[in-house]
């Protein structure tokens, strides 16, 4: 009896025992799926928190970037003054595809009205090669370095088209050479003349060249396969120097009206910024009149034949102003027709408005691209460099070639002239000592 009561209490005590062990190892395992499930959240935490910061520290980086910016536009010294120059010293940039064909033609026609120049010293060209899309996807960058000292030695540079490579185009993805070129010589301005006296037109566009959607363009993040972001910036001294041209130009030419052109009621801040600049501004030039359009409206109004011929000068961030150009220049003839000079307080650049057409070289048809465009950036040129009655005998030819007399057309194929002599039709003309009489003709005959 006793010996059975003394064996079932050890079987007791040793299923209490088992039993403890057991709930110990339940406690134990639960514990570590807890932990194990912490493990997971935090992982899925750090996951998400990654982009998040990764995006952070990159918007950081360009901030500060801006910043310094800033300090440099502060810091800006005055205008170059050409006068005081010897030599001038003008960059010929063939650039890509037609561009080396038309750019060509154009350096032939102002080596020989700056020919007496050249002979006394005061002027001195030199041809920069390099900047081609071969080349600088071989170095990975928008200026080959060798080739942005060189134009760096040069006050002005003359430039052909350059080939702008986007997302699954054959060439890497690499910032523009255009825009690269702007934002290294702080060419702020991008002056773009447009004009048919037949239909009314004269306008004068101011569009920003260094900011806005531009300015990190190629600075944007892809958070997540799901979200892209893109950046625009402005800034109070980049809105001012080129609504202050803008009007320095209306106030010179006895113009009486500047508008601005944005899209201020949606893109609040940046295009706030440069809408307040102008009224700011404007206020100094009380004997013009300053009133604003939206960009929508704007280009409607570009083809309002009534209300169209009323607009004079107008000034407008980058994108806009790429825009707005393309579109105005088509009534003149199209991109082809049209110069774009790129001004800075210390160096300037004039280009054609159009693209590098690689397919013309491709089908074997670049002598048949049309150089009027990159010979009107020459006059620019010309007029922005001190030599304004050289610059105006060659706008005078090219009214005359390509508006009005038309003797030659190019029409890109074999249809058409080529290049080279609808250059030589324009030196012709040129040479023509009853040139301005002729233009003022053809003038009051439209
Ligand atoms: C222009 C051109 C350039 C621009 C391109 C080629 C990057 O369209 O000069 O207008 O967008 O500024
Ligand atoms: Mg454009």
């Amino acid at each position: 009896m006793k010996k059975t009561k003394k064996r079932k209490k050890t079987r007791t005590a040793r299923k209490s025992k088992k039993m403890k062990k057991m709930k110990k190892v339940k406690k134990m395992k639960k514990v570590m799926k807890a932990k194990k499930k912490m493990k997971r959240v935090m992982k899925v935490k750090k996951k998400a928190l990654k982009p998040i910061d990764n995006a952070t520290e990159h918007f950081a980086g360009l901030v500060d970037q801006q910043l310094k910016r800033v300090e440099r536009m502060k810091k800006a010294e005055g205008w170059i003054d050409y006068g005081k120059l010897k030599p001038i010293i003008i960059g010929i940039i063939g650039g890509d595809g037609i561009g080396p064909y038309i750019t060509a033609e154009a350096q032939r026609v102002l080596e020989l009205l700056l020919k007496d120049e050249v002979t006394r010293g005061k002027v001195e060209f030199r041809v920069i090669e390099g900047l081609t899309i071969e080349k600088r996807s071989a170095v990975m960058k928008p200026i080959p370095d060798d080739v942005l000292k060189e134009i760096k030695m040069c006050h002005v540079t003359l430039k052909g088209p350059t080939t702008t490579p986007k997302k699954g185009d054959p060439w890497p993805n690499i910032e523009s050479a255009n825009v690269a070129v702007r934002k290294e010589l702080d060419l702020f301005a991008n002056v773009r003349p447009v004009r048919v006296p037949s239909q009314g037109l004269d306008w004068m566009f101011f569009r920003e060249n260094t900011e806005g959607a531009y300015a990190l363009g190629p600075y944007g993040v892809e958070v997540t396969g799901d979200l892209a972001i893109d950046f625009t910036a402005v800034t109070k001294q980049g809105c001012e120097r080129i609504i202050r041209l803008a009007f320095e130009y209306a106030k010179k030419n006895a113009i009486n009206r500047v508008t601005a052109v944005t899209k201020a009621n949606v893109i609040k801040t940046t295009d706030g910024l440069f809408l307040k600049s102008f009224y700011k501004i404007a206020k100094e030039y009380p004997s013009v009149n300053a009133d604003d359009w939206f960009i929508d409206i704007m280009t409607a109004k570009l083809v309002d034949l009534k209300r169209r011929t009323e607009f004079k000068v107008m000034v407008l961030p980058n994108l806009y102003g790429d825009i707005l150009t393309d579109e105005a220049a088509e009534f003149q003839g199209g991109v082809g027709t049209a110069g774009s000079a790129n001004i800075g307080k210390r160096y300037a650049m004039f280009e054609a408005i159009h693209g590098s057409a690689p397919r013309m070289v491709k089908e074997g048809r670049a002598q048949y691209a049309d150089p009027s465009s990159v010979i009107r950036a020459g006059a620019m040129l010309l007029n922005h460099i001190g030599y304004q009655e050289l610059g105006r005998k060659l706008e005078r030819a090219l009214d005359i070639c390509g508006q009005y007399e038309k003797k030659l057309v190019m029409t890109g194929r074999s249809t058409g002239s080529t290049g080279r002599d609808f250059c030589d039709y324009i030196l012709q003309t040129m040479a023509d000592s009853d040139l301005e009489k002729r233009w003022i003709e053809y003038q009051q005959a439209s």
